[in-house]
């Protein structure tokens, strides 16, 4: 147990965020295999039985809920923090405020819990932030397919609400841990508590594919979902083109990706926001692939013209060469061997245990 300047004692924790979302569960599960300190998750609904275990606390509280936040943190000295509560760009198109107020507002609130508890402590909050591909914006298909693979800075011009909230949001991470409170008192008297304070960590996911959940309220959903449907027997319907291409990758990878970028040395890393990937399949391809395993799969498209807009403002590969340079990402999967050695295997062991 460590002590604050203020001489309390607070046991040192890893805090989780949105940790019963996909990327919650592959990471809970991840971290407590490792002898990191305890895990502390929060989410608006109860973590299931077999998530909970694994973690020293799970609460109920809402990022947007500073005081809720503030009482529970209470007990701890937070090291880590793995940022995951958001609501995705189709629901988020829905109630584009609310998702404002989760998205930005839940953001500010735990940037500020690191600043505060690292200027306590003396020593930088890590927080670690999953972005997207929506912080891109294409005007035009045209424009995607000249792209070609896009960079981190270049077509930032999201269209989607969930796509300006984390564009954002990433120059707010980057604005916590360089210039916070630049000109405030303790900051120009030489002595600059707030300098550092937090170690913010950015990787942009691409759509993200987990043989064990489906994911909720997203627009690269009809990839998990088509799968899903075809392991469970069940007829789909996928609601963008079948030339629809953008970048994915499995869950394990996104889970270790995320976690090789939080364990980097902080020097080797020349970015904040860094783009992972490891294929860039059309919907059709990944048809293809599904009736491969599954035969007697029934897949039909039907756009939705709107969803579409979104699927095709965003870029259709990613050049990942920050991250392959500064911290070693390197996708383990290509399309097939995710569905040869990942997807196929473990989704039908899911629903054969549940059938
Ligand atoms: N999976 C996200 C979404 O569809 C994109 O990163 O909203």
């Amino acid at each position: 147990m460590e002590q604050s300047t203020l001489g309390e004692r607070r046991q040192p924790a890893v805090f989780i965020t949105g940790a019963g979302g996909e990327v919650g569960h592959g990471l809970i599960t991840a971290l407590s295999g490792d002898h990191r300190p305890d895990i502390v998750a929060t989410d608006l609904r109860d973590l299931e039985h077999g998530l909970r275990k694994q973690c020293a606390s799970t609460y109920l509280a809402d990022v947007c809920d500073r005081d809720a936040l503030d009482r529970l943190l209470a007990m701890y000295q937070v090291k880590e923090i793995y940022h995951l509560a958001a609501v995705l760009s189709t629901r988020a198109e829905l109630a584009p405020e609310v998702a404002h107020q989760v998205n930005v507002n839940g953001t500010v609130n735990i940037l500020q819990i690191a600043a505060e508890q690292g200027r306590m402590y003396g020593e930088p909050v890590k927080v670690v932030f999953p972005s997207s591909i929506a912080a891109y914006g294409f005007g035009s298909l045209a424009q995607k397919t000249e792209a070609g693979a896009v960079s981190e800075y270049e077509h930032c011009k999201p269209s989607t609400m969930y796509g300006c909230n984390k564009l954002y949001c990433e120059h707010l991470g980057r604005y916590y841990a360089h210039s916070y409170r630049q000109l405030a008192q303790d900051s120009v008297q030489g002595d600059d508590k707030n300098r550092g304070v937090v170690d913010f960590r950015c990787v942009r996911y691409p759509g993200l594919i987990s043989a064990e959940t489906i994911p909720t309220g997203g627009t690269s959903d009809f990839v998990p979902e088509m799968l899903h449907a075809a392991a469970r027997g069940e007829a789909y319907t996928c609601f963008v083109r079948e030339d629809s291409r953008i970048p994915f990758m499995t869950m394990p990878e996104a889970i270790d990706a995320t976690l090789k970028l939080a364990a980097a040395p902080r020097s080797t890393l020349t970015q904040i926001v860094y783009n992972i990937a490891s294929f860039s399949p059309s919907a059709g391809e990944v048809a293809a692939l599904v009736k491969h395993y599954f035969p007697n799969a029934v897949i039909s498209f039907e756009p939705d013209e709107r969803r579409q807009s979104i699927v095709d403002s965003w870029p259709a590969s990613l050049d990942c060469t920050a991250a392959e340079n500064d911290w070693g990402f390197a996708p383990t999967h290509t399309l097939e061997q995710a569905f040869e050695e990942y997807l196929v295997p473990r989704i039908t062991k899911q629903y054969e245990s549940v059938s």
